[in-house]
């Protein structure tokens, strides 16, 4: 085959595949086998290998991923993406409509959705083509997933038909389907890893992962739900999201139109029941304005549309034996009731355990060993016991006490002013808590030893061999190798064994080894101080530059600092006064820790742009080009003279060149104006 014959066949198939796709991820009509899919899509993979000259970068073959992020760089939206009102109540639904009914003052079309319970996204086209995915984040600014997202199937690379918008963004949501989702947790036990809690967990977790190639295995799946951009062609939503399924974008078979409040409530009552037979998730319905012109006239909140309402479905409850009640002390001390039930059907899975949440839940409810309860499933990982059926208590039943001393290391009980929770004060020999730190030591904002996770920590401890996180940096082949536990499989979870085979003990030591390259601030953060979280240990290590500089510190020195007030200040203090803590140091030290910032980490003022590379081009209203450089690396980024596709954002000034513009456009980098700039770095 010579080069020309390649670059037809290569574009008949990618023409064919996409076709394919639409129809079996789409419209759910699939017109060829499974096998037959499949040895067209080898057979593309293979002629562009042959000829990668003509792998374009919306080619079927990416679905199946293969790019690696190694950090997920932040993006401001262009559009912040806002949240909806949500409420449980029927009468918040009909205050709705009457609201919009005073507003608008003439008849007001609905459209009534499913609200898919998954993870947010935000979809790029440009000129038919996905250019980005971003994550929600906060609302503001979200995570680029690209790579990830090319990977889900039904989204499509570039679009079909005609009448789209050069450019626009599509929201919608990521779901995991309970197929997919049930085979992954399935292979998660078999690796004798921690199982998913819920499918949007899951889902959430697949879209950060760094191997895109892994993504794509675990059949992701995206409901499309709103289409913005600044010239639509249509002037409602209801006609925009039909446009957007000839686009080729899976759009929801349950989108309708509502003209009534009891057409709206026949929707609700309706999907409250069929959602039992759904393969996905939803966790209630979602109502909004069909008209965008009246939309707009209604407007926003701070924080969400009046034109839309989220209805939410109550979570599913059934009535059980509380059998007896656990008392379990978490990572930080506190106590939580934790009642053993009868095992009982409810929302799919069978339940024998559920939360009491605190000692003031169990006094309100007056709940007893002996009780019938009710138990609830909402979207939540753990079930919760709602009430108790008092006509059903036996005779003699005595009320629930709370215990005095902890029930892991024995020492007196606390409790805080103003605090529900009862806590164990003896953070340095109460095993839960020891045990707690060192997780928080290894995480991922703070030192980040992810080879260490899913349940490594408590083998380590088991066995003696880490106490204090410095116990960590002494751990030698000859001591890991062979450890193993066996997990007993609580709730919905099955056995499973966690054994340090070879490869594991050599992943443990190169990420201990690794965590030493990790920065003061971050180290800072690890060792764990109450009230020093990520911001504020950022915050002392920019002012004082080493903790040895922070142990001079005075209360006026530290209160001093932006944002630090009495309460951290007072518990920093405390913290550094205890040997124990001194010697920890001296030993983080010793073990080649960073305990002082770098010269090159000095001037900074942020690491909101950390990872992240600018082109600075044209004439700027506030700032000279310089300054704006300046203000770049200031806080983390990094300038470069020319668009690239690894670049992040070209910074656009008045009379800049139209061919960095051009180039950036092509390649999908994001343009942005000096305002936009300034919001992501304003603190
Ligand atoms: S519309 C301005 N439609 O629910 C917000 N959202 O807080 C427009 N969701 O963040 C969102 N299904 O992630 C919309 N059919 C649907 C939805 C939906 C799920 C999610 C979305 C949003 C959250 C609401």
């Amino acid at each position: 085959m010579d080069r020309e014959q390649a670059r037809h066949r290569i574009e008949e198939l990618s023409e064919e595949i996409r076709m394919h796709n639409y129809r079996y991820y789409v419209l759910s009509r699939a017109l060829v086998s499974d096998y037959q899919f499949d040895l067209k899509l080898e057979e593309l993979a293979r002629l562009e290998k042959e000829f990668p000259e003509y792998l374009y970068p919306d080619s079927p073959t990416r679905h199946v991923g293969g790019e690696i992020t190694r950090e997920f760089r932040q993006v401001v939206h262009r559009y912040p993406m806002l949240s909806l009102g949500n409420t449980y109540s029927e009468q918040d639904v009909r205050d709705f409509e009457e609201r919009i009914h005073k507003i608008i003052g003439e008849e007001t079309e609905y459209v009534c959705e499913l609200k898919f319970d998954g993870v947010a996204i935000g979809l790029t086209y440009v000129d038919g083509r996905l250019v980005q995915a971003v994550t929600r984040g906060d609302g503001v600014q979200g995570d680029d997933v690209t790579a990830n997202v090319r990977t889900i199937r039904s989204i499509p690379l570039k679009l079909q038909g005609e009448g789209y918008p050069r450019e626009f963004e599509l929201r919608g949501e990521i779901i995991l389907p309970h197929s997919s989702f049930e085979s992954l947790n399935l292979q998660k036990e078999e690796d004798g890893e921690e199982p998913f809690a819920n499918p949007r967990n899951a889902a959430s977790g697949s879209l950060k992962m760094q191997d895109s190639a892994e993504v794509a295995r675990r059949r992701l799946d995206c409901f499309l739900y709103t289409i913005q951009g600044p010239e639509l062609p249509y002037v409602t939503h209801y006609e925009s999201l039909q446009a957007a399924r000839k686009w080729g974008f899976r759009i929801s078979d349950y989108v309708v139109r509502c003209k009534t409040i009891d057409d709206i409530f026949d929707y609700i009552n309706t999907w409250n029941e069929a959602r039992k037979d759904l393969p996905f998730d939803i966790d209630g319905v979602v109502i909004k304005v069909n008209s965008y012109a009246q939309q707009e006239q209604l407007g926003y909140t701070a924080k969400s549309p009046r034109w839309a309402i989220a209805y939410k479905f109550k979570a599913e409850e059934a009535p059980t034996e509380l059998i007896s009640v656990d008392f379990q002390v978490g990572r930080t001390g506190t106590v939580t009731p934790v009642a053993n039930l009868k095992p009982v059907a409810l929302a799919g899975t069978v339940v024998k355990r559920a939360t009491l949440h605190n000692a003031d839940v169990i006094a309100g409810l007056d709940v007893r060993t002996g009780d019938t309860v009710f138990v609830e499933k909402g979207g939540e990982i753990i079930p919760k016991i709602t009430g108790v059926d008092l006509s059903l208590r036996p005779a003699g039943s005595q009320p629930l006490m709370f215990p005095k001393v902890c029930p892991e290391c024995g020492a007196s009980l606390v409790r805080r002013e103003g605090e529900a929770a009862w806590f164990c004060p003896d953070e340095t020999a109460c095993p839960p808590q020891i045990k707690g730190k060192l997780e928080h030591f290894i995480s991922r904002k703070a030192m980040n030893i992810d080879s260490l996770g899913e349940g490594k920590i408590e083998i380590l401890f088991d066995n003696g061999l880490v106490i204090s996180p410095a116990d960590l940096y002494d751990l030698k082949y000859d001591l890991l190798i062979g450890l193993e536990k066996q997990y007993k499989g609580e709730g919905d979870k099955k056995d499973r064994v966690v054994k340090f085979r070879e490869k594991t003990v050599v992943n443990i030591l190169n990420g201990i080894a690794a965590s030493r390259t990790v920065p003061f601030e971050r180290v800072l953060y690890a060792i764990g101080i109450r009230y020093v979280g990520e911001t504020v240990a950022k915050k002392l290590a920019r002012h004082f530059g080493s903790i040895d500089k922070l142990r001079m510190a005075g209360i006026n020195e530290l209160t001093d600092v932006e944002e630090i007030g009495e309460k951290i200040a007072r518990s920093l203090l405390l913290w550094l006064e205890l040997p124990g803590n001194i010697e920890l140091i001296e030993r983080l030290r010793s073990c080649g820790l960073q305990l002082a910032i770098t010269a090159e980490q000095s001037p900074r003022k942020s690491s909101k742009l950390d990872g992240m590379t600018f082109v600075v081009s044209g004439v700027f209203g506030k700032f000279s080009r310089d300054e704006i450089k300046k203000a770049v690396e200031d806080h983390g980024g990094k300038n470069v003279s020319s668009v690239s596709a690894r670049t992040s954002y070209l910074l656009a000034g008045e009379n800049m060149g139209p061919e960095k513009r051009r180039k950036a456009e092509t390649l999908g980098v994001r343009i942005i104006s000096e305002e936009e700039f300034l919001k992501m770095i304003e603190s």
